[in-house]
């Protein structure tokens, strides 16, 4: 197969080219390739995104989302590889629901999916899982996502077993003493609205945490979906003092502020929540400078009874997998922040080399895992058109550049945009 006339994003820059594709590799890059092919005049190739924090629910809470409909989601959102939560039930804490999750992704067979397995069991917080036969059964990392370690001994070990099996822990960074039943930030929006809000300490606290532990015992931590400036800023500061952190980030915390709380939609609702413009421009920034290396979506798909009651009481979380490419080139690339090629690394190439994955770049004997957009498609966000389970988004009806054309994975054309 052939990719004809694309302008495909390389390391080096973008290039108008042709890409020949065998036996699922990039077998060739170059300006113009004889035989027959996908016309992709107009478009652009970029490396195919991965997302290595989303929420698949299955196995537990398939009514909210489960491999299949996540994994459309997924390669219709552009991404040919993402990266499960462990915190279904049960939970993916030993190599049972490990294999499970592998297994049911291959019979479903649309992007690749890596599970995350839970760095305790039962996420209890009390003693580790087994870590050597998650690792075995193919997880790519540990994280208690929804919830921090509290006993930072424990977090502590589970850095040092992670690291002798070659993993990462994957911190969600949350003091709940101080979260102590908030749902939104703390500032004028939460006073207005009178729900209860939380501190960026507590949020900025387990942050730091996470890093003095990484930094007293050489060890390599990544921080999930940072929110707050003070956090982007402790992660800065460790970073050039030689500390091995890795962080990421969701566009809700790029391009929303907590004032979208005001009208009370629980699709507004996330953990970390959103936070205020000095803030949002902090991560834009930490993006920039890459002391946030990448772009998750924490795709959080929820079911409506999780969603349609009071503030208070709804779930936390957004579906993001369909709409973070465009969310994401909109605010970022258009809006003078990021380049392309910058994109495509956040989005790519650095959730590859943080966990070790292969992809992140199109060259000839990479697979050939490649993301077709229209840069110039102006499209509306409509919830009833996701293909996830999960409509909960606070983003519709909001205007983005940048479609999904085809996704590629491993040479395969599993999507494919249905024509209009
Ligand atoms: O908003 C969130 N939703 N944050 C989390 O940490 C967990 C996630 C979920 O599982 O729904
Ligand atoms: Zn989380
Ligand atoms: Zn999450």
């Amino acid at each position: 197969m052939i990719i004809k006339n694309a302008d495909v994003v390389l390391k080096e820059g973008v290039k108008r080219l042709d890409i020949r594709v065998e036996n699922g590799v990039i077998a060739e890059l170059a300006q113009h390739i004889a035989g027959e092919g996908i016309d992709c005049t107009g478009l652009t190739v970029l490396p195919g995104l991965i997302d290595m924090h989303v929420h698949l629910r299955e196995p537990g809470f398939e009514k909210k989302e489960d491999i299949a409909s996540g994994s459309a989601a997924a390669v219709k959102g552009g991404f040919t590889q993402v990266c499960c939560m462990p915190n279904t039930r049960p939970v993916a804490d030993n190599k049972v629901v490990v294999s499970y999750i592998v297994h049911r992704a291959k019979e479903v067979n649309l992007c690749k999916v890596h599970p995350i397995g839970a760095i305790t069991e039962g996420q209890k917080g009390e003693n580790l899982a087994a870590i050597g036969a998650m690792k075995a059964a193919g997880a790519v990392a540990l994280s208690e996502d929804g919830k921090s370690v509290v006993n930072t001994n424990l977090m502590a070990n589970a850095m040092l077993y992670a690291a002798d099996f070659g993993l990462k822990c994957l911190c969600h960074c949350e003091d709940a003493s101080l979260v102590d039943g908030g749902v939104v930030n703390e500032g004028y929006y939460s006073t207005l609205t009178g729900l209860k809000g939380s501190i960026r300490a507590a949020e900025d606290i387990v942050i730091a945490r996470e890093i003095l532990l990484a930094e007293s015992l050489s060890l390599p931590v990544h921080i999930c979906h940072v929110s707050t400036y003070s956090g982007v800023q402790l992660i800065r500061e460790a970073k050039a003092r030689g500390v091995q952190v890795t962080a990421e980030t969701c566009p809700h915390y790029f391009t929303l502020t907590d004032e979208v709380i005001a009208g009370f939609d629980t699709n507004t609702k996330v953990n970390p929540p959103i936070r205020e413009e000095r803030d949002r421009l902090a991560v834009i920034e930490g993006l920039k400078d890459g002391t946030l290396d990448c772009i998750v979506t924490d795709h959080a798909p929820h079911h409506e009874d999780d969603k349609n009651v009071e503030y208070a009481l709804a779930a936390f979380g957004i579906s993001g997998l369909e709409t973070s490419f465009a969310l994401s080139y909109t605010q970022l690339v258009r809006g003078g922040a990021l380049t392309l090629g910058q994109l495509a690394d956040r989005m790519s190439a650095a959730p590859a080399a943080i966990l070790n994955l292969r992809g992140g770049a199109i060259e000839a004997g990479a697979p050939a895992d490649l993301t077709v957009v229209d840069l110039n498609e102006k499209w509306t966000i409509d919830p009833a058109q996701f293909v996830s389970k999960g409509k909960n988004t606070p983003f519709a009806g909001r205007q983005v550049y940048g479609r999904v054309k085809y996704t590629l994975v491993d040479g395969d054309i599993r999507y494919r945009e249905a024509s209009k």
